[in-house]
């Protein structure tokens, strides 16, 4: 039986929808509070035991490389002055084997993990995207390595998104039970839209695959799909080996639309030391001048 040490996390997307911000900076770069979006992604990897990463990326990213390496002036600088916290803070982000790969053209999803294949090799791996965030307990990279451990097939996690979500995610229709918020799969779609969706399950950015979902994302290059979706290939592995779904109930932050980073940057900056105090004063006050208009 093979242990997951491998994560793959994607950051290939343009991020249109925050241009200007992302004309020449990345999206997963954009702070939570003092975070860049990306970093959460990483350290939830790291906190659920994984070895290495490759992060899949794109035209414009290369700062992504830049702030997992160490920044040896910036350490000196920091040192020269005294700011012990500081370098503390900057260590954080120094991550070895982290690995990097570039996809030339947004092809979707699919296409990215296909830049994953050689550095997956014959393991199971972890598929994290990397503007979807999960920040508090247990992590869900965790949850879903240890039901991997356990069931020996692959699993995607899902949540209760809200039926108007589902237009712009991935939606599951779940089929008998396998466990404790696990679910069998009678079919997974992407972005189908509420009206035809039969409940609100939508897919969230964690899934556990095995090398078997490559056969599938290349018979769907073989249709030349414009876009591949990771969604079409999983409806296909599941035909042929039970795939799983896990439900997640907790602290999820899309970071992927300018809605979700503001919800994010109000919800964590109520929690971080320096600004949750001051963040919330400013808060009540405004909900009392709201309730007044
Ligand atoms: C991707 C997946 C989708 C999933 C979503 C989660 O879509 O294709 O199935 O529900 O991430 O955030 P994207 O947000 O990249 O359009």
């Amino acid at each position: 039986m093979k242990k997951i040490k491998k994560a793959v996390i994607t950051a290939a997307d343009f991020g249109i929808d925050f241009l200007p911000a992302t004309k020449a900076m990345p999206k997963e770069m954009l702070p939570i509070v003092d975070k860049p979006v990306i970093q959460f992604v990483v350290e939830e990897a790291i906190a659920s035991g994984i070895e290495e990463i490759l992060i899949i990326s794109g035209k414009n990213k290369s700062s992504i490389g830049n702030h997992f390496d160490r920044n040896v002036f910036l350490e000196k600088l920091l040192m020269e002055k005294n700011e012990s916290e500081k370098l503390a803070v900057l260590a954080e982000s120094d991550v070895p084997n982290i690995y990097h790969i570039r996809q030339a053209y947004p092809n979707g999803l699919g296409d990215a993990i296909l830049h994953a294949e050689s550095f997956v090799g014959d393991e199971p791996f972890v598929i994290l995207l990397g503007d979807d965030i999960m920040p508090n307990g247990k992590p869900l990279t965790k949850t879903l390595m240890d039901l991997y451990d356990k069931h020996q097939t692959p699993i995607i996690a899902m949540m209760k998104t809200g039926i108007e979500e589902l237009a712009h995610s991935g939606v599951v229709e779940v089929v008998g039970v396998r466990g404790e918020n696990l679910f069998g799969i009678r079919h997974v779609f992407e972005k189908i839209g509420s009206s035809v969706a039969t409940n609100d399950l939508g897919i969230i950015g964690r899934y556990v695959m095995t090398p078997d979902i490559f056969p599938k994302l290349h018979a769907l290059s073989a249709d030349a799909k414009p876009h591949l979706q990771l969604t079409d290939a999983i409806e296909a592995l599941n035909r042929e080996q039970e795939v799983l779904a896990y439900e997640y109930q907790g602290e999820r932050h899309d970071a992927g639309d300018k809605y979700g980073l503001l919800i994010a940057n109000i919800e964590l900056g109520l929690k971080h030391k320096e600004t949750a105090q001051p963040l919330a004063e400013y808060l009540k006050e405004l909900s009392k001048q709201l309730k007044r208009e």
